[in-house]
């Protein structure tokens, strides 16, 4: 049998003791809370960024400070996905049905309160509460990006840097935070600007990564999300343009009409263009990993 290459062993080890934490943080929290963040479909993006940050900045695979910090930034990133399955009016989430089509808007609002202050209690205990004000300031940079999405919906002229603009908000944020948490954990404090820039960076690729994915089902279409892949579609194709705002006019869009609106968006290279896009951001996070190298 091959045998498991270390640094996959250390992820390994780090997701398990990452469960282990969410679980604890979660004690005695609303059954819905527990099932959401523990679930089996979370893919711990954003941990494993911050694990993989810190590390390369010479902090330990088991570090304690790092699973915790890592658990609030999940728990943190659950809040916010309970949350947005309220605004986009979501029915699943994580493999499971979503929180709001469940128990409804006014409970899932709540059990996103909890996870989020379930959040906050955790990184006030690490590093003499040190850490929640860089927490807090993205969970404002979020709720700032998520409100000019919604004030963008249906507006087909948003331009490429009005769209970074809002991903560097809504998910960059947090990717941001794992960049900041994995510098003050390291004691490097002088990297945070770096390290959050990049990171950043990375956030709006993996937005537009994941605009590109939306087209499998064409969910932002029904809910007129500024999805970057739509965007560049019909930027590039004036009839495609006008035949989505004549779709968007009628009540609500069928099955059928939105298959068809997500293969015209493909044959218009809206993926090519919104890949082209995580590609360029891609670029900045590297020129500025590069850049805080120089300055070693
Ligand atoms: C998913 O985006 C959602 C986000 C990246 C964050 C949304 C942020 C808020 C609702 C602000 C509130 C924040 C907190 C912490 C309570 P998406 O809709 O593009 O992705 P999806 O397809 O997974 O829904
Ligand atoms: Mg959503």
């Amino acid at each position: 049998m091959r045998e498991v290459p270390a640094a996959l062993r250390a992820q390994e080890v780090f997701l398990e003791a990452l469960q282990r934490a969410l679980a604890r943080a979660l004690a005695g929290a609303d059954e819905r809370a527990l099932a959401i963040a523990l679930a089996k479909d979370a893919k711990r993006v954003r941990p494993r960024l911050l694990f993989e940050l810190a590390g390369a900045l010479g902090v330990a695979a088991e570090s304690t400070a790092l699973v915790r910090a890592a658990a609030a930034v999940e728990l943190i990133h659950t809040a916010s996905l309970v949350h947005d399955d309220v605004v986009d009016m979501a029915t699943s989430r994580r493999g499971l049905p979503s929180v709001n089509a469940e128990l409804g808007n006014a409970a899932a609002v709540l059990v996103g309160d909890e996870l989020l202050c379930r959040a906050l209690t955790l990184v006030g205990e690490l590093s003499g509460g040190a850490l929640v004000a860089p927490c807090i300031e993205a969970v404002a940079a979020m709720t700032r990006g998520a409100l000019r999405e919604i004030a963008a919906y249906g507006d087909l002229g948003l331009d490429d840097d009005a769209w970074s603009e809002i991903a560097a908000g809504k998910t960059g944020a947090l990717f941001a935070l794992c960049g900041t948490l994995a510098a003050l954990l390291a004691g490097e404090a002088t990297r945070v600007t770096r390290f959050a820039d990049a990171t950043r960076a990375l956030g709006v690729a993996f937005q537009a990564a994941d605009d590109v994915a939306d087209l499998a089902n064409g969910s932002d279409l029904d809910e007129k999300n500024p999805n970057i892949a739509v965007l560049c579609a019909t930027r590039a194709d004036p009839v495609l343009r006008e035949r989505l705002l004549r779709a968007w006019a009628r009540p609500k869009l069928a099955a059928t009409e939105r298959a068809a609106l997500v293969r015209a968006v493909l044959a218009a290279q809206g993926a090519s263009a919104a890949i082209a896009i995580a590609n360029a951001a891609l670029a900045r996070a590297h020129g500025h990993f590069d850049d805080d190298r120089e300055r070693d």
